[in-house]
């Protein structure tokens, strides 16, 4: 602060008069220029490297291409998973008691709710008598409970849980099949005993 009646000697004094306000007019302070000038030419470098054509990616490339290659490995694990599953893998799940442990769980969990916790059935078929609505085979159970039925309240369970859990609790419901208990009446076809695998 000066004593506000001399100009200073390293500024001079300009023009406008607010309220009896007046101003130096000082210079920048070099560093505070210096600074200013290297953003502007970052700035040029930026716009080149990220948006004109230079070797950076913007976020959105990098997510696309990550979300590419996400893609690409889920496909390829899909395709794995499903090669893997068999009538035959199945029907050994279904004879494998941790297995049967853990399909228990899962549909005691996860299903119960709408077929019951014996399966006899309520908003779902009841899966315990002889009838199938979809397909004849295990496989088919396990196609429906991996990949629901569209527009019903059987939705795709192979997005919700494990590959594994998925087998699980197929080999699971193979195992109630055929022994009818009172529920919800029969639909689709009666298709009998599995056939051996
Ligand atoms: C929100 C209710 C609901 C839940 C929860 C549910 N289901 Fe279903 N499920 C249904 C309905 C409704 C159908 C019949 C779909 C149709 O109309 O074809 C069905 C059909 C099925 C079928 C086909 C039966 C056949 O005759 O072909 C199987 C197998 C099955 N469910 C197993 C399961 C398993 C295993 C789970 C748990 C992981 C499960 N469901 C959870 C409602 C449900």
């Amino acid at each position: 602060m000066s004593d506000g009646s001399k100009p200073r000697p390293d500024g001079q004094i300009l023009d406008h008069c607010y309220d009896g306000i007046q101003e130096y007019d000082n210079p920048l302070p070099g560093w505070w220029s210096a600074f200013f000038i290297i953003t502007i030419v970052f700035s040029g470098f930026y716009l080149f490297w990220y948006h004109l054509g230079g070797p950076g990616k913007s976020v959105t490339e990098v997510y696309a291409a990550d979300y590419q290659a996400y893609e690409k490995q889920r496909v390829e694990r899909e395709a794995a998973d499903l090669s893997s599953v068999s009538e035959a893998s199945i029907a050994s799940a279904a004879g494998n008691a941790d297995m049967l442990a853990t399909g228990k769980t899962i549909f005691t969990s996860t299903c119960a709710t709408c077929h019951q916790p014996d399966g006899s059935g309520l908003i779902g078929p009841n899966l315990t008598d002889g009838n199938q609505l979809h397909g004849t085979t295990r496989m088919d159970i396990y196609a429906t409970v991996r990949n629901g039925v569209p527009n019903t309240a059987m939705v795709p369970w192979g997005a919700q849980l494990k590959p594994a859990e998925v087998i699980a609790v197929s080999a699971y419901v193979v195992t109630l099949r055929n022994k009818p208990l009172p529920g919800k009446a029969a639909e689709g076809a009666p298709v009998g005993p599995f056939a051996a695998p």
